[in-house]
């Protein structure tokens, strides 16, 4: 980290942080005060000077390329093969829906999927008769690679899985799933939205074709920000399903009988006009990261942080932690003896204390980010203390 950054520093740089004891970056990150001037300053001049300056265009285009830029660093691949979007599902999506699906065609994910991939995968089912194989992976904590290996067959032409699973926040083995599928030539899209910006990934040794990754959660952007790693093998393999100027490319297009060829890139996945406030942010919030902060010491502090949450966690009677203890990073998921998790997650609001519920297992969910503290979890675990009293006696009242 560098010798600026103390935690009190970041902590300062992250306004929303202090305001609540903020453990729900899986949802939403902190924004750091250098987006909001990036954005400030992006749309001013916008505002200022006009949008159709021949400088302006030049920013765009070059705005563009450093987010690429800063993406490909953080997922350890060529600026080439990176497309910008507005989120994680836009990534699976264009991936989901690239295949030349015949029905009967099979495709394979798991049980602990988010409705960003559940979503495009259920399209395809319906529109193409595509047949959908889950692997029942639990909490995660089992044997995935072979529970994947049991849905994959001749059929299979693609498998769509998450690195971190938002429910349990299980780690599931990429690389090996990656290698049994690419045996029967199908492609693996990955769903990055946990683990970008919270543990390390390399798309090249990870062997994956596609990695979709959102802004806005572990790597504190703005909404309507994402990217996507496209390899170089699915790049030939996958079809364009919504295209524009931004795909094409530009000295190939005349107006009628011309030409309009795909960018050789990952970007002819790009369409139209993007907000560029929204990327300007996005390169100042992945710039402060890597740059200033430095990504080995996020990952570090996030499961540093994560196993202290864990721990304090399971010191509490009647506490379960759902996530298996050796594949984890800062997502934990859990339940509370006699406590609903809806009221108790509304309970720790009214301590201002932020964390969610999922439905799949109907749990509370903790988010440990590289800003938090110990000061934070104090707080927490005081509050859920608290919150476990209110409601127990709101029982008593109602009995
Ligand atoms: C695992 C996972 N996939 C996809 C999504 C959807 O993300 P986005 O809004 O970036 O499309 C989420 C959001 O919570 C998620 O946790």
């Amino acid at each position: 980290m560098g010798e600026a950054w103390s935690i009190e520093a970041i902590r300062a740089a992250m306004p929303a942080v202090r305001e609540s004891v903020y453990l729900n970056t899986g949802t939403y990150g902190p924004l750091p005060s250098i987006v909001l001037e990036a954005m400030r300053a992006t749309a001013e001049r916008e505002w200022a000077a006009g949008r159709i300056t021949l400088e302006n265009y030049e920013r765009i285009a070059e705005l563009k390329h450093a987010a690429r830029r800063e993406v490909a660093a953080l997922l350890r691949c060529r600026p080439d093969q990176i497309a910008l979007t507005r989120h994680t599902t836009d990534g699976i999506n264009l991936a989901v829906m690239g295949r030349n699906w015949q029905a009967g065609d099979e495709l394979v994910t798991t049980d602990m999927e988010h409705p960003g991939a559940q979503g495009p995968i259920f399209n395809v089912a319906r529109r193409y008769g595509v047949i959908v194989r889950t692997a029942r992976l639990g909490t995660g904590a089992g044997d995935s690679v072979h529970a994947v290996a049991r849905c994959i067959g001749p059929r299979t032409r693609m498998v769509v899985l998450s690195h971190l699973t938002w429910n349990t926040g299980a780690l599931l083995p990429i690389a090996e799933i990656t290698e049994l599928a690419h045996r029967v030539g199908a492609l693996v899209v990955v769903d990055g939205a946990q683990s970008a910006g919270s543990i390390p990934v390399d798309v090249i040794a990870l062997g994956v074709d596609v990695y979709a990754i959102p802004g806005q959660k572990w790597l504190c952007g703005p909404e309507g920000t994402g990217a996507v790693y496209v390899s170089d093998d699915a790049l030939d393999q996958l079809q364009l399903t919504i295209v524009g100027y931004a795909s094409l490319v530009q000295g190939a297009v005349e107006p009628i009988g011309g030409y309009l060829l795909p960018k050789p890139t990952a970007e002819r996945f790009e369409v139209g006009g993007m907000h560029m406030p929204a990327i300007a942010g996005q390169v100042a919030a992945l710039r402060w990261l890597r740059e200033e902060l430095g990504y080995e010491w996020i990952f570090g502090r996030i499961a540093q942080l994560g196993q202290t949450a864990r721990r304090r966690l399971e010191e509490v009677p009647g506490v379960t932690v759902l996530t298996p203890p050796d594949r984890m990073a800062g997502l934990l998921t859990f339940t509370v003896d006699g406590c609903d998790p809806q009221q108790l997650v509304q309970a720790l609001a009214r301590r201002n204390v932020i964390v969610r519920w999922i439905t799949h297992p109907y749990a509370i969910r903790l988010s440990t980010g590289f800003y938090n503290d110990e000061s934070d979890l104090d707080r927490f675990i005081e509050a859920l203390l608290d919150a476990r009293r209110e409601l127990a006696s709101a029982q008593e009242t109602v009995r």
